[in-house]
């Protein structure tokens, strides 16, 4: 695949993403509207829908055919990514004005709307992937595995513990392996919550749904590097959120401890290691290889 007929497409996967998304939020009527809108002001706000986009086509390495269980997980990883960014933005954490073009889901609705419907998009998440269950197709099996890699990747041993350390860590010294920590379960665990979701719904093996683990958590790293790189190198117009945003806090990254070259370096070499593990999958991985390499250039 050329670059200008990979982008093309990746735009129209996108589109298609985005469809799937938006058909599970919530309606904004009740007493309890303006959570509601908080949490539809988030998600609308568009994002480059890396995790469920990444899950679909993981899902696709094993099974030809689409699903309502695939969709409602892919609204309900996208929601759970969305509410780590809603609290990631919060003065308490990084304190941050801009998320994806917009201003932070905190200045528009206050930080007690902001909280709340990071809870609800969170909440919300399981009671879509849960309608899952009640449907014939892919099985009670494939579709408790599902739920249960859902709740565990973005928890205490996910992206909670690698957002605890992070903060924790800021404007201390740290150690490679602690850094390497925070990358791994901040960015990496929902990464590989997303691929190993669709490998499980696809009904991929045991061993196939560890590589497509693994192969996440290369991506993962290659990405979160790549984001500490650009919150250096990007515009703000681009990014769609604030540049300089870790050095404000204080924050060692994979950039301030490596420096820019090892760091560009190191995500080449990640992404190339998650190509070869994508490879030994087989099947209908060229998109998916291409949307591996592709990260490593991207500009937001
Ligand atoms: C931002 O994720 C938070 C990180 C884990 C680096 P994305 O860069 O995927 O954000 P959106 O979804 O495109 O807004
Ligand atoms: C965020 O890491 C990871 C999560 C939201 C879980 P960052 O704090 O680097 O993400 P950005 O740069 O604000 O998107
Ligand atoms: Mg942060
Ligand atoms: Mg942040
Ligand atoms: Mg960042």
């Amino acid at each position: 695949m050329n670059n200008s007929s990979f982008e093309t497409e990746l735009r129209s996967r996108i589109r298609d993403t985005e469809a799937i998304v938006v058909r599970y939020l919530p309606e904004e009527t009740g007493y309890n509207r303006t959570v509601l809108r908080a949490m539809n002001y988030a998600v609308r706000a568009g994002g480059k829908r890396l995790r469920p986009l990444l899950m679909r086509e993981t899902y696709h390495l094993f099974c030809p055919e689409e699903g309502e269980a695939l969709y409602r997980f892919m609204a309900a990883i996208e929601m759970i990514h969305t509410y780590s960014l809603i609290h990631d933005d919060l003065p308490a954490l990084d304190n941050d004005d801009y998320r994806r073009g917009r201003k932070t889901t905190h200045l528009v609705f206050g930080e007690d709307m902001a909280i709340l419907a990071g809870d609800g998009l969170l909440n919300y998440a399981f009671e879509v992937a849960a309608g899952a269950f009640r449907l014939a197709e892919p099985g009670l099996a494939r579709v408790g595995r599902a739920m249960e890699t859902l709740a565990a990747k973005p928890g205490i041993y996910g992206m909670i513990g690698g957002q605890t350390a992070d903060v924790e860590l800021t404007g201390k010294e740290m150690t490679l392996e602690q850094l390497q920590y925070i990358h791994e379960h901040k960015t990496g665990a929902l990464i590989e919550c997303a691929m190993m979701v669709g490998a499980i719904l696809g009904g991929a093996s045991e061993e196939q749904i560890r590589t497509a683990e693994a192969a996440a958590s290369k991506i993962g790293m290659a990405f979160q590097i790549q984001d500490d790189i650009l919150d250096v190198t990007a515009t703000e117009e681009t990014l769609g959120k604030p540049v300089r945003s870790d050095e404000k806090n204080q924050k060692v990254t994979y950039v301030t401890f490596m420096g820019m070259e090892r760091a560009a370096r190191d995500v080449r070499e990640l992404s190339s290691e998650a190509v070869s593990l994508l490879e030994s999958l087989g099947g209908e991985n060229g998109f998916l290889i291409a949307l591996t390499d592709h990260l490593t250039r991207r500009d937001r």
